[in-house]
């Protein structure tokens, strides 16, 4: 099943991070270093930063998403985002279903999913984030957990969409997983992913690695061969250590 080439796409997720002065920078920085990157890449700052941030990225090979996408086109949905605005500021992608959404704002596996269509409706792609935490890893759910958030996730077949495995226990921490963990959780995806839309599909989506990637752990996982990039949080607002990620990728290729 990894047969078909897929091309290495890293998200970097700014989080609440920066303001207007520092995501100008950092967008400057990252224009003047990926000229030519070694994969697709995609900037996820938060909403008030787009208009900033897609000033200085227009015309360049990046592109940039919003971190969430409410499940309606508009509303009195107070401090949400809709696709529509997202489509407006430029977005061609969105996160949808960040593990630290569905901890802070009790985004169910449902909710994940229809945020993924609302994406597509609008012209984006929906970049699903799903893992497990440390007790259900302890306790030996990580597979149950996975299927739970796919099916949810795919429920309404949202197309196009790539994943996120992101194990919570590994977000923010400093503790990547293995390339043995990360390659067991991605393949096990991909088969679960291939039971839902068909293995040629299945093996065409991309699968990206999320958690504490860093220049030193890259190299060893994308050479695995159902990991197809990164979700990059804290290492991305380092213009360095993020090109550096997105120089890996093109070596593995
Ligand atoms: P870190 O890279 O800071 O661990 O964050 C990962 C993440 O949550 C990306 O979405």
């Amino acid at each position: 099943m990894t047969s078909i080439s897929r091309r290495p796409l890293v998200g970097g997720n700014w989080k609440m991070h920066m303001v207007g002065t520092e995501a100008r920078e950092l967008s400057r920085e990252l224009v003047a270093r990926l000229d030519q990157p070694a994969a697709e890449v995609v900037l996820f700052p938060s909403p008030p930063l787009l208009p900033t941030v897609a000033e200085v990225l227009a015309g360049s090979p990046l592109a940039w998403g919003g971190q969430d996408i409410h499940v309606e086109d508009a509303g009195a949905y107070t401090g949400d985002v809709s696709g529509p605005q997202l489509a407006d500021a430029g977005c061609t992608w969105a996160l949808c279903g960040h593990s630290e959404r569905r901890r802070d704002h009790g985004e169910s596996d449902a909710l994940v999913g229809q945020k993924a269509l609302a994406a597509n409706r609008n012209g984006l792609t929906p970049l699903i984030c799903l893992g497990e935490t440390l007790s259900e890893r302890q306790n030996g759910d990580t597979f149950a957990v996975l299927e739970r958030q796919l099916n949810g996730a795919l429920a309404g077949r949202p197309d196009p969409f790539a994943l996120a495995y992101e194990p919570v226990w590994a977000i923010g921490t400093g503790e990547t997983a293995t390339p043995e963990i990360a390659q067991e959780a991605h393949r096990f995806l991909r088969e679960t992913l291939a039971d839902l839309i068909g293995e040629a599909a299945a093996g065409a989506k991309r699968i990206l690695y999320g958690g504490s990637a860093n220049p030193q752990n890259v190299a060893d996982l994308i050479a695995l061969p159902d990991v197809d990039g990164f979700l990059v949080g804290g290492a991305s607002l380092d213009p360095e250590k993020f090109s550096t990620m997105i120089g890996c990728c093109g070596e593995a290729a």
